[in-house]
């Protein structure tokens, strides 16, 4: 049996990012989330974007998308519970066909998911004959089904390269598919999606960054700008730079993404100081402890992928995890 964790062991584990007048309206939600997961048999897998009472005191699997993906297909728990947005959960479906996975709020979305259609798919197939597309995970599986192979920020320059092709098409993100079309030879033919939180930061306010706060690291999601990444020192997936953070100890660091991850990368480095300018993705900030805890409860709101499209959808995911 699985050793359960005392409330006041899991506060110290965040103490530093959550107050304690906020944990007093948490424990409750907890203390239930832990024991519906023992009795329906249930996993929380957690975005690195959730807040830190969820990514550090429910969930039991945490990470970037690809991360997410690799360990959906690794549980044997019956129920798996997706803190993230829908299109996480929907790869979480279709790699667990025969599993109830549950997402606490159906109107988690995602701009890059909602900027593209398979339509559009069709469209771009017909005017680049041949080519083949690269879909980043952030889209539906309608999207997936239309595509050849799926990536993500984690894998995106070793998808395109895999393939052994001069040309790809790559959606929907138009900036990571500039950021990645920098570091290959291959041409990238690119949508016009974008993602509504990393698209704010500008290279400007790298350069303020810099100048307030000298010596300090700058690290970037590979969704933002290409002139943010070009100011940045490095650039990766959310796992790649909390990676990062944790090889090269940085004494002050700032993460250009959204603002939970350095919540949630600090509780592990109380020494090195984040410089918290930050953007909230709206719709993960949907996901709460009370609506994970209705979720189990409830057994909602349950995700399902159209037979008609989950085995092309599927196979363009299991295509890139096979890499
Ligand atoms: P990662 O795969 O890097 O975690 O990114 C997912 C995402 O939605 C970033 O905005
Ligand atoms: Fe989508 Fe951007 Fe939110 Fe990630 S941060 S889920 S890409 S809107």
């Amino acid at each position: 049996m699985n050793h359960v964790p005392s409330l006041s062991s899991l506060y110290d584990r965040v103490s530093r990012v959550v107050p304690k007048a906020e944990w007093m309206f948490f424990e409750d939600d907890v203390r239930a989330i832990l024991d519906l997961k023992r009795r329906r048999n249930a996993v929380i897998l957690a975005h690195n974007y959730q807040t830190p009472e969820i990514f550090h005191c429910v969930a039991d699997i945490v990470g970037d998308s690809l991360a997410l993906a690799r360990k959906a297909v690794e549980t044997d728990a019956e129920v798996i519970v997706l803190a993230g947005v829908h299109f996480m959960a929907e790869t979480a479906k279709l790699l667990n066909p025969a599993k109830t996975v549950l997402i606490p709020d159906m109107g988690a979305g995602c701009s890059l998911a909602e900027s593209i259609t398979p339509e559009d798919v069709a469209l771009l197939r017909q005017a680049h004959p041949g080519v083949p597309v690269i879909t980043y995970v952030n889209t539906s599986a309608a999207v997936k089904a239309a595509s050849d192979i799926c990536c993500t920020s984690g894998n995106a320059r070793q998808i395109v390269e895999s393939l052994g092709v001069p040309r790809v098409i790559m959606i929907p993100d138009e900036f990571l598919a500039r950021n990645v079309a920098k570091e290959t030879d291959v041409e990238i033919i690119a949508w016009h999606g974008h993602c509504e939180v990393h698209e704010l930061f500008t290279a400007a306010d790298v350069r303020q960054l810099r100048e307030n706060h000298p010596g300090v690291m700058v690290l970037a999601h590979p969704e933002c700008p290409p002139e943010v990444v070009a100011e940045a020192d490095f650039a990766g997936s959310t796992a790649v730079m909390s990676d990062y953070v944790g090889a090269h100890r940085p004494a002050r660091v700032v993460l250009l993404t959204e603002c939970s991850m350095s919540d949630n990368v600090s509780v592990h480095h109380p020494d090195i100081e984040f410089i918290r300018p930050c953007n909230l993705c709206p719709h993960m900030k949907r996901i709460t402890l009370s609506n994970i805890r209705e979720a189990l409860e409830l057994n909602r709101h349950e995700v399902t992928v159209d037979p008609a499209i989950a085995a092309d959808a599927r196979r363009a995911v299991e295509r890139m995890l096979a890499l």
